[in-house]
């Protein structure tokens, strides 16, 4: 496969990240001045933003709103040509720069040189945490409790903001229904309904009350849209969705975002129907502004105005950016070119020039000599850009307080978040025997695999500021819960990716190479060790560079040998408890018909460790829910819940796979996970037989902890729609709550089926629609959830 141009861009910038390291740590970097004081020509801060919005468009060359909509990476301490560029106006944003004071010396440039002194924005991918990292998204999505995500997004929004960062490329709501792609890991799963709900929360985390509000962040919905349908689940390849499935399923979570407030979209890289995202006026222009009312501002996905060209949709850099602008791309997500001038320096060996990845910046103003565009329509993608500086209150404040970054990223209240959330984000597979939670008075524990000990891996991908020393490994964790017992660690089976990933930076630390003799080795020691131990823990899943960006898969197998590795000690007959690292769904029938005990913990993050610790040893008891279907092997991708019924339904006596050599059945359905309480529900009661189109029925049930110990259970509720002018899913699910009970405490849980959850885009009617149909109502604790009732929508009387 040619490798897309951001793929190679990202060769390049790891080369010249390590370069900027040498340059920090070689004094290059200039230290900032004092922090000055803000000149404005925006004399009418008092005035609506519109007004003031409009008053400053006057005053600008046509060069200085180019400016505005160009957005450079900018990944090294050196920023000379950076400055130079603000100063002169040729620069709206900047994203990639992560150190207070250079962010201060670069808006000094654009506030106290240029012309007009308009601030810079300054963007980055805070997707789950910055200094403090949260549970990777996947993981938040499967504590199914939106409220927990809001605060988990408020406090990485606080950090970021205190950073100088004051926008943030989150969150990512594409569904993903085909674990073999990586980027599944970034977002809430496969189901729309569950999307939309974790991305209004990230929504509402991220920004606050409303853009602008102190200590928060602008957020930005991405990848606008359906890049998550990629061919083959291999990244950035094309996506074919039909209307029904763009408006039913991929749509959703981009427009629950945007009816948050959401201030930023940002334009996909990948072909929908054969045209790129980020050149196509039906997403950005019919849909999001026509048809939704997004009046914030679309970027574009990084070089993917440029790359136009290398998809084969634009002739030439300026077909590339005519062709974006038309489509409706506001600021351009560009790659500048670096020389000795931008990064390098005497001394100091690096590549010589590498050309930079921009367009707007090179075509716009020929396009408008030509009249191929207005100034009208410069205007109006200058608007928007504009106004968000404004609303964010850059103009009064530009600058950080540098001394504040410190204490705020450090805050002790964070990471006590960050632990909460990762005990809630963990779902629990399968625990035969009751074999969890283990007892504290354990004497000797083996704690087996190469996971098990890393600070880096646990995680996550997206992460460039959490630092690996201040992170607590899954070892680590453990012998905190245990101080007083015998912990004896085993690498085991080591794991890499073949290819090596070409946008992780800095890039990972060389895997060693394991032989033969030297995994049988290490095995042979975890063998050892499981047999001297009364339990054996076995931390299995990938590395941190093994999902996110450019980390498809094609099988969904366990790296490496760890398989191999966990026989031999299941083969032990010691009790073995599997810990699973990873941001996608594994190929783990093996271990689900062998292990009596297994974790999903994710890629917890900074307090991982203790998290797991807290969970394995009873000092929490796991309540997270899966937000995708479990496969049991990638030939099952894609596989979802809310499949159609067909002929030959799987609910037949006698049904037993849609494949000869396999089950068609998931591993683990979607929605479900285990707790150490047990949880009974009884009495589902509809408060009405029939409703009209426009009424509402109220669903209602009995849940009770029948157990002796205190719990969460997520009660859910599943649609079905018997017949209509369109085939409907099996199931949909359309209500859910998270909620804690006390040991045999009883709660009735209500939920209200109204327009919003009964309508559905008809391919047929190519409407939304309720139709006058019989629904099947199911509540329970995942979506096989059997206590059954049903309802009516009756026709309209005219
Ligand atoms: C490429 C990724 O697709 C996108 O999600 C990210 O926000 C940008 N790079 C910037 O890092």
């Amino acid at each position: 496969m040619k490798p897309s141009l951001c793929h190679k861009s990202f060769s390049k910038i790891i080369f010249v990240t390590t370069l900027a390291v040498l340059l920090a740590v070689s004094g290059l970097s200039q230290t900032p001045k004092a922090k000055p004081k803000v000149p404005t020509t925006d004399s009418a801060s008092n005035q609506p933003v519109p007004l003031r919005v409009s008053q400053l468009l006057k005053r600008m060359t046509v060069d200085e709103k180019i400016g505005q909509m160009m957005q450079y990476f900018q990944f090294l301490p050196d920023t000379t040509a950076a400055e130079e560029m603000a100063g002169k106006g040729q620069a709206g944003s900047y994203l990639f720069v992560t150190d207070p004071k250079t962010i201060n010396r670069l808006q000094h440039a654009a506030v106290e040189k240029s012309r007009l002194h308009i601030p810079l924005i300054f963007g980055f991918d805070v997707i789950h945490g910055w200094r403090t990292i949260f549970p990777v998204p996947i993981g938040m999505a499967a504590s199914w409790n939106p409220k927990l995500v809001e605060e988990v997004q408020t406090v990485a929004a606080r950090e970021a903001r205190a950073a100088g960062i004051h926008w943030t490329f989150a969150p990512m709501v594409d569904i993903a229904r085909d674990a073999r792609w990586g980027r599944i890991i970034e977002g809430a799963g496969e189901d729309p309904f569950l999307g939309s709900a974790i991305a209004q929360a990230q929504v509402r985390g991220f920004q606050g009350s409303h853009i602008g509000a102190p200590e928060h962040l602008l957020a930005t919905v991405k990848h606008f849209a359906a890049y998550g349908a990629a061919d083959g689940g291999r990244d950035y390849d094309a996506t074919y969705v039909p209307d029904v499935l763009l408006w039913n399923v991929y749509f959703p979570p981009y427009k629950a975002a945007i009816d948050a407030g959401a201030g930023t979209v940002m334009s996909a890289y990948q072909d929908l129907n054969d045209v790129p995202a980020t050149g196509n006026s039906f997403l950005l222009r019919d849909v999001l502004r026509k048809t939704w009312k997004f009046d914030g501002f679309v970027v574009s996905d990084a070089a993917a105005v440029y790359s136009l060209k290398t998809h084969g949709f634009a002739r030439d850099t300026s077909d590339a950016a005519y062709k974006a602008l038309k489509a409706g791309v506001n600021m351009e997500m560009a790659f500048p070119e670096l020389s000795s001038a931008t990064g390098t320096s005497e001394g100091v060996k690096g590549p010589e020039t590498i050309p930079g990845q921009h367009s707007y910046d090179v075509a716009l103003k020929t396009l408008l000599k030509d009249g191929r565009i207005t100034e009208a329509e410069l205007d109006a993608m200058v608007t928007p850009i504009l106004t968000a500086k404004m609303k964010l209150g850059l103009f009064e404040n530009p600058y950080v307080d540098e001394t504040r970054t410190e204490a705020i990223t450090t805050t002790p209240a964070h990471r006590q978040l960050s632990r909460s959330a990762a005990q809630q984000a963990m779902v629990l597979l399968k625990n035969e025997g009751k074999l969890l939670p283990l007892a504290k008075s354990l004497r000797r524990v083996a704690v087996i695999g190469t996971l098990a000990d890393s600070q880096k891996d646990i995680l996550g991908s997206w992460v460039f500021q959490g630092k690996t020393e201040e992170t607590v490994s899954v070892l680590q964790g453990i012998k905190n819960k245990i101080p007083d017992a015998s912990v004896t660690f085993i690498r085991g089976a080591e794991i890499k990716r073949l290819f090596p990933s070409p946008v992780e930076f800095p890039p990972a630390l060389p895997v060693p190479d394991q032989s033969e003799d030297q995994l049988r080795e290490q095995i042979d020691q975890a063998v050892n060790a499981a047999k001297q131990a009364d339990v054996a823990i076995v931390v299995l899943g990938e590395r941190q560079n093994m999902s996110g960006e450019a980390a498809s898969r094609s099988s969904l197998q366990l790296p490496g040998e760890q398989e191999r590795m966990l026989e031999a000690v299941v083969a032990t007959g010691k009790p073995v408890v599997v810990v699973l690292l990873n941001g996608r769904p594994l190929d783990i029938s093996w271990t689900a018909n062998h292990v009596p005990a297994i974790l999903e913990s994710w890629y917890p993050g900074s307090e991982g460790g203790n998290a797991i610790a807290d969970v394995l040893f009873g000092d929490s008891s796991p309540g997270g829910k899966l937000p995708f279907t479990w496969p049991r092997s990638a030939g099952q991708a894609p596989l979802y819940y809310a499949h159609n019924l067909t002929q030959e339904p799987e609910t037949k006596k006698d049904f037993k796979s849609r494949y000869w050599d396999a089950s068609s059945f998931p591993l683990f359905p979607f929605g479900f996970g285990l707790s150490y309480s047990t949880f009974e529900f009884s009495n589902l009661h509809l408060d009405k037989a029939e409703i009209p189109g426009d009424g509402q029925v109220r669903a209602s049930i009995d849940v009770q902890n029948v157990s002796d110990r205190p719990g969460d259970e997520v009660v859910q509720l599943y649609i079905h729609q018997r017949a209509g002018s369109a085939s409907r899913p099996v199931r949909q699910l359309k209500g859910f709550e998270r909620i804690t009970l006390k040991p045999q405490e009883k709660r009735t849980i209500t939920f209200t089926l109204g327009h919003k959850e009964l309508e559905f885009w008809s391919p047929q009617t190519k409407q939304w629609a309720v139709e006058p149909e019989q629904f099947d109502v199911w509540i329970g604790a995942d979506s096989t959830a059997s206590a059954h009732a049903e309802f009516k929508v009756i026709p309209k009387v005219h």
